[in-house]
């Protein structure tokens, strides 16, 4: 399906995965390793973090568990001084997590409780800043780096549903955007990548056929995205290789949404 990592493409480079303990944030965090990055496997769920960390060891890896929970600011800075004391500074980040729990609850602006509208802020918006805001100073210190966010195409079609969700995505589109504009002189680059629906093992199970059909029917490449297209993208703009690439949100969801 997607392409063999480059064993070295990340290599010497030490990066956080924030929301690393399934679905996407799970197989960049084994991407990024298997391309020779250290990782700091960062999620709510400690179990699941600790199993992402074990496989990647095991792969011959390096990897660290961490518990986070990215819409607390103190426990996002213990993350970030995690990655700094065991690997000696801080090269990248990928911020993944997404409080996809709650998107039951994400029904529409009249008919939703407050208190999922919040959830899906504090955890999708003011946590990703949050996690930006503690590792561009590392980045800083280490002379640049890289950041990159998921986002979702949701963030550029109207719905009507998801109104929480797709303003955290149309959010966090800014935020990169700004961290670019501020520090991309000083070696910073900020970018988001926005899928289209990724079979994670959560959506396959949660997902009706006849929704998958459907996505297909809307979608020029000839099957549904793999966590692992996210991972390989991420891998790229985590890398030298996307070192002129700053400020984007690039959709990786086979042409549904052509912005
Ligand atoms: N799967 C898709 O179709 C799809 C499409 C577009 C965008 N996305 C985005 O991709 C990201 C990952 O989604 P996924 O589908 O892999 O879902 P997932 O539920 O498998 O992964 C989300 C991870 O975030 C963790 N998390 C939740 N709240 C957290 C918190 N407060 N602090 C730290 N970790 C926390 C969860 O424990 C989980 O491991 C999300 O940001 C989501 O919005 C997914």
């Amino acid at each position: 399906m997607t392409e063999t990592p480059q064993a070295e493409r990340l290599a010497g480079k030490s990066v956080i995965v924030a929301g690393a303990a399934t679905g996407i944030g799970a197989a960049s965090a084994r991407r990024l390793a298997a391309e020779g990055a250290r990782v700091v496997v960062g999620d709510i769920d400690l179990p699941g973090a600790e199993a992402v960390a074990e496989a990647i060891i095991g792969e011959g890896g390096q990897a660290v568990p961490v518990r986070v929970d990215i819409a607390d600011e103190a426990s996002v800075r213990a993350l970030v001084e995690t990655a700094v004391d065991a690997y000696g500074g801080l090269d990248g980040a990928h911020v993944n997590a997404g409080a996809m729990q709650l998107l039951p609850g994400d029904t529409d602006v009249v008919d939703m409780d407050l208190a999922v509208w919040d959830g899906i802020m504090a955890v999708n918006l003011r946590g990703h800043m949050l996690v930006a805001r503690h590792v561009v100073p590392r980045l800083l210190a280490g002379g640049g780096g890289a950041l990159v966010h998921t986002s979702s195409d949701a963030a550029f079609v109207g719905e009507p549903t998801r109104p929480a969700y797709a303003a955290t995505k149309a959010g966090i589109n800014a935020l990169v955007r700004h961290v670019a504009s501020r520090w991309g002189r000083e070696g910073v680059r900020a970018n988001a990548i926005a899928p289209g629906l990724v079979l994670t093992d959560r959506v396959r199970e949660s997902a009706s056929e006849e929704l998958k059909r459907k996505l297909l029917r809307g979608t020029p490449s000839p099957r549904l995205g793999e966590p692992a297209d996210i991972a390989a993208m991420t891998a790229v703009l985590l890398s030298d290789a996307a070192s002129w690439v700053n400020g984007q949100v690039l959709s990786v969801d086979g042409g549904t949404v052509m912005r």
